[in-house]
């Protein structure tokens, strides 16, 4: 506390003394312009190229360089340490104001002692932490952790996702920390893809709802104490790589990226994102790192960025050492500014080199100074010269506070889907009154989801435990099956088998392990991608044989990818999908398990029967389908997106359109009355796709492109109203011109993508 205050006065006095040196950048009255030529004007090029660098946090390093080896080091991408460098050379880097950013700081003390070191440098230029608060910040230990992206996206509430990124923000400054490395809004495409679990999902539509809002709620006005800057990532095409591995190679056209995979970076920059992160892989035969038209064409000059860029994990010595453009670090270095970049994630050579090339006149200084201004520009408008430190007595105040809590177990009830229920669901304790519980994420904090630590045991609420405090009159049995599913135990296996029988009925929770403290026996997360979507080591046995009790078994997943759980889907009388549904996971299942609530999400992906057919998304172009498998397997998925069931039913009347005919540049309304016929008031995701007919290019069979969350009682009616505008019918035509074509649109109003459950009408553009 007392080297706090001692820091907290020496920031207080950098404001005081500002003006007697006229030192302009100080001033926090001065106009920001002003203060950035000011300090601009100050700084020397080794300054100026440090604060376009970040380094690990030095606990981190500490960590890793005493735990790992360098041929370890080559094939990490969340652990690091800089051989021959230890903390103590960091630390002197910051002193020396060659340091702009830290990463993987994980304590308030650690970030408050490193701003102190650059609270000692020549021009005080303050650190910003960026850290990975992907839902929550939940790497970091005792904040509140909500549900993962794609359990959000599930609820398709964006107003959620403005909130929980809000809370977010003021738990992260409340750890001196300013810089989210989220929202990731790539449009998931390949199930085998390990980080499906950290996106909205696969319709670019509802991936810029959520990842805008998200934007908006992590970065607020951009000052303040309770604002952190945003960063939207990996831009591009990821989520579409080669085999389904993380940083394979992606090779999509150009009509793709603007129809799909562009249209959330673009809805993030124009909400307002002042970062941006570039994707590990190539695009089309260029990585992304060093990609011109990517970083500039497109972001600068067609979308008007103003924030800045920075690499990915080590991304850019990967030009050099993995995509081999480069012939060594210095031009990889090289290519990577003059593409675009600002700064560089993360090492100790970018300073040394990128000095040299600026002196050797092949970088101009001028160009240095554009990333330099940007970076600095996000920092005065976060307050850091006026407020660099964060206050250790405050900071459990807003931590893991109560309205924080609720918020993370109200998402969890919203973003839990329904699979599949035969009328068993809700249980009904006074006949139910012996359960046996099992399976791997029965009783594990694995529900916290990747980009979390483990966490303190009062704040996470497993399934198990959730379970025992809803229905506390039942009698649960649990099987413990380990945390492992790739080395379940046969013997545990079978006792769960023979203790099925006994019971009234069964729970087996099964799903991935996602947990990136045991970063290689994990199955789903970050670098952790599969060539299968079924249930991994003896899951599938598991479920079979607790089923062959002849007694009720339901299935709850607790995953980030879609799994293919064919055997389950036709042979069990209830399926929960709870992806990864943060801290109180387990008492929002048990809550839907029990029916004191009502579940409402809808799928915001596809769910396919296997592996065979990834990319089966439902805005698939109209010959996808046209010959069908051989196989036996339709061509439709195990569940289709927007696909979720309710404990109430609800009936779609009326489709009603305002006009049959309007303009290019016209407008229309789309009318739904919308009735609860069930017996239990429900929140029903109401949703509209549009189909244009015919087209100059080939148009996907439907795109969503509206929904609506409404609450109704039993018997009660609504009338839910859409308003279709221009941009909801326009696309790139065939040579690539956005725009409306005249022609029939078809409009599609109901509860999934499915289309046996949609209304149709149709209109026409003149
Ligand atoms: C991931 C990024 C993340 C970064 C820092 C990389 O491996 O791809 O999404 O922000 O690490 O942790």
């Amino acid at each position: 506390m007392r080297n706090i205050l001692l820091m907290m006065t020496i920031g207080i006095s950098i404001c005081s003394c500002s003006s007697d040196k006229g030192e302009i950048y100080k001033d926090p009255n001065a106009p920001i312009e002003a203060r950035i030529d000011d300090l601009l004007g100050r700084m020397t090029v080794e300054e100026k190229v440090g604060q376009m660098n970040q380094f690990v946090g030095i606990e981190h390093i500490k960590h890793n360089s005493a735990t790992m080896t360098e041929e370890e080091l080559k094939n990490n991408t969340a652990n690091a340490f800089y051989p021959g460098f230890t903390e103590k050379d960091i630390e002197r880097f910051t002193e020396e104001g060659l340091v702009g950013s830290f990463l993987h700081v994980l304590t308030l003390k650690e970030a408050n002692y490193l701003q102190g070191l650059a609270m000692k440098s020549r021009l005080q230029i303050p650190i910003i932490f960026g850290i990975d608060a992907i839902h929550g910040n939940a790497l970091a230990p005792d904040n509140t952790v909500y549900p993962t992206s794609i359990n959000l996206a599930c609820s398709f509430d964006t107003a959620m996702a403005y909130t929980i990124a809000r809370q977010t923000a003021r738990e992260m400054r409340a750890m001196n920390m300013q810089w989210t490395f989220n929202p990731n809004v790539e449009v998931a495409r390949d199930p085998r893809w390990g980080r499906v679990g950290e996106t909205f999902g696969e319709d670019p539509y509802l991936v810029s709802l959520m990842g805008g809002q998200s934007v908006k709620g992590y970065q607020g006005q951009l000052n303040g104490n309770e604002d952190v800057l945003a960063c939207i990532k990996h831009f591009v095409g990821g989520s579409q790589p080669i085999n389904g591995t993380n940083g394979s190679p992606t090779d999509i056209s150009e009509r793709t990226l603007y129809e799909v995979f562009f249209p959330p970076f673009k809805a993030g920059v124009d909400a307002g994102a002042m970062s941006l992160m570039t994707a590990h892989n190539e695009l089309n035969g260029i990585p992304c790192h060093e990609n011109e038209w990517l970083m500039t064409d497109v972001l600068r000059d067609q979308w008007k960025f103003k924030g800045f860029v920075v690499s990915d994990w080590m991304d850019i010595e990967h030009i050099h050492d993995l995509h081999a453009t480069a012939e060594n670090l210095k031009e990889a270095f090289y290519q990577s500014i003059m593409a675009g970049m600002d700064m560089h994630m993360h090492g100790i050579y970018w300073n040394e080199l990128v000095t040299e090339l600026v002196k050797e006149g092949r970088i101009p200084e001028s160009r240095i100074d554009e990333s330099v201004r940007r970076i600095l520009y996000v920092k005065f408008r976060l307050g850091l010269f006026e407020h660099p430190y964060a206050d250790e007595a405050q900071s459990m105040t807003v931590r893991l506070c109560d309205e924080h809590r609720q918020t993370s177990l109200e998402a969890a009830r919203n973003g839990v889907v329904l699979l599949k229920n035969e009328g068993i669901l809700p249980l009904d304790a006074s006949k139910y009154k012996k359960i046996m519980v099992t399976g791997i994420n029965a009783d594990d904090h694995n529900i916290l989801g990747d980009w979390s630590a483990p966490g303190a045991p009062e704040n996470v609420t497993t399934i198990l435990e959730g379970l025992r405090q809803v229905s506390p009159t039942t009698q649960f049995n649990f099987v413990d099956q380990g945390w492992d599913p790739r080395n379940m135990d046969p013997k545990k296996v079978a006792e769960a088998a023979a203790l099925a029988q006994q019971a009234d009925l069964n729970i087996v929770v099964a799903g991935e392990y996602m947990m990136r403290f045991r970063w290689t026996e994990r199955t789903d997360g970050e670098d952790t991608d599969r060539s299968d979507i079924d249930l991994v080591g003896l899951q599938n046995e598991l479920i079979q044989k607790v089923a062959a009790s002849g007694k009720p078994t339901i299935l709850i997943l607790i995953n980030g990818r879609p799994l293919g759980v064919e055997w389950a889907a036709q042979h069990l009388p209830a399926i929960v999908e709870g992806w990864a549904p943060g801290m109180y996971g387990g008492q929002a299942i048990a809550e839907i398990i029990y029916g004191q609530v009502n579940p409402s999400a809808k799928l915001a992906l596809t769910i396919p029967y296997s592996v065979g057919q990834t990319q089966m998304i439902y805005n698939h172009k109209p010959s996808q389908y046209f010959h069908p498998y051989v196989d036996n397997k339709p061509s439709t998925p195990l569940y289709p997106f927007g696909y979720g069931l309710s404990y109430t039913t609800y009936d779609y009347t009326d489709l009603k359109l305002s006009a049959n005919e309007i303009a290019t540049n016209g407008t229309l309304e789309a009318s739904v009355k919308l009735t609860n016929t069930g017996q239990r008031e429900g929140t029903e995701i109401v949703q509209l796709y549009i189909r244009d007919r015919f087209s100059s290019a080939t148009r996907p069979v439907k795109e969503l492109k509206d929904f609506a969350r409404v609450t109704l009682k039993p018997g009660e009616s609504k009338e839910v109203v859409f308003t279709i505008t221009p941009d909801k019918l326009a696309y790139y035509d065939k040579k690539m011109k956005y725009g409306v074509e005249p022609g029939e649109f078809i409009v599609m109003v109901g509860p999934s993508s499915a289309d046996e459950t949609l209304l149709k009408q149709t209109f026409v553009v003149k």
